[in-house]
């Protein structure tokens, strides 16, 4: 059996180094693929593999048709908008995800980041505290309940609105439940995002919502630049003088907002949230346990194209 490790950005070489003991152990063999520029080098490479891993590297219909003989494909992280389910599927694939792995790192980027934008982006200048505002968290998930966590040390109020995730279980981290998204965005000081992007939720955070966000918020993108109705978002921006936005990514309109909202926006140039050397080898070594076990017995757990 042959495993290919395709990673656009790559995973730190202790995470491979200890994916690759895995595999040796199982009698496995791997082939390792980074910093590719060409995708038809990943084409290549996929061609005649069992098994393959990716980050957010896009694995599409192209990319199942290149692989003759994948018999699953791990996306080691969280998100997996980048797999072509649907191809997957067709061709008997299976496509699994390996959640919670990589959150804390995210989590703490998040944090790190409204720190950031608290501190006027670390240049001289009066700046504010985190502590005594209000913290919302959209999707109450591996991330933003972590991201509840830490804020809670720094003596932030959290709340949190999350359709799927019990009342209960949001009250029990002490932090308050809101029963409508709106409600988030008009209570808290920061958002967090946490959701994942999905035909429902792209484009869904715009300028009705941002709008009823109070004085000076600020607005914490550590999911996907997809979820954010960009040309809303520089209205609303444009219009409010007060309002800020931080994205783990660039957006799409990255220039224009940076021309013309100033101090007020910040995106890191890369997706920095996962980009630890603990996320990598917690969410590359998963990957590998599960391909392992996926292949000898057939354990489908975190199967999400079932
Ligand atoms: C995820 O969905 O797990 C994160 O966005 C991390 O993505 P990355 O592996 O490309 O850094």
């Amino acid at each position: 059996m042959k495993v290919l490790i395709a990673t656009e950005k790559p995973f730190a070489k202790e995470a491979t180094d200890g994916i690759k003991e895995i595999f040796t152990k199982a009698g496995m063999e791997t082939v390792l693929l980074e910093k590719y520029t060409d995708i038809n080098d990943f084409h290549h490479a996929v061609a005649d593999v069992d098994a393959l891993i990716v980050r957010s590297d896009k694995v599409t219909a192209q990319t199942v048709d290149a692989a003759k003989n994948l018999k699953i494909v791990v996306r080691a992280g969280a998100g997996y908008d980048n797999l072509d389910l649907a191809a997957c599927t067709a061709r008997g694939i299976a496509a699994m995800n390996t959640p919670g792995q990589n959150s804390n790192a995210v989590a703490e980027l998040a944090i790190g980041m409204m720190v950031y934008m608290a501190r006027n982006s670390f240049h001289a200048g009066t700046g504010s505290e985190l502590k005594g505002k209000k913290l919302g968290i959209h999707a109450y998930g591996n991330v933003g309940r972590l991201v509840a966590k830490i804020a809670q040390g720094f003596g932030m109020d959290v709340y949190a609105f999350d359709p799927y995730v019990a009342k209960e279980t949001i009250e029990k981290d002490g932090v308050r439940v809101c029963a409508s998204i709106d409600e988030l965005y008009g209570t808290c000081h920061y958002v967090s995002l946490h959701i994942p992007a999905t035909e429902q939720t792209k484009k869904s955070i715009g300028y009705r919502l941002l709008s009823k966000m109070p004085k000076g918020a600020c607005v914490v993108n550590t999911a996907r630049k997809e979820v954010i109705h960009e040309e809303e978002l520089l209205n609303i921006l444009e219009e409010r003088a007060d309002l800020k936005y931080i994205s783990d990514i660039a957006p799409d309109i990255h220039a224009t907002l940076q021309e013309k909202l100033g101090a007020r926006y910040f995106s890191t140039p890369k997706k920095m949230g996962a980009e630890t050397a603990e996320a990598n080898v917690n969410a590359g070594l998963a990957a590998a346990r599960q391909i392992v076990n996926f292949l000898t017995n057939g354990d489908t757990t975190f199967q999400v194209n079932k």
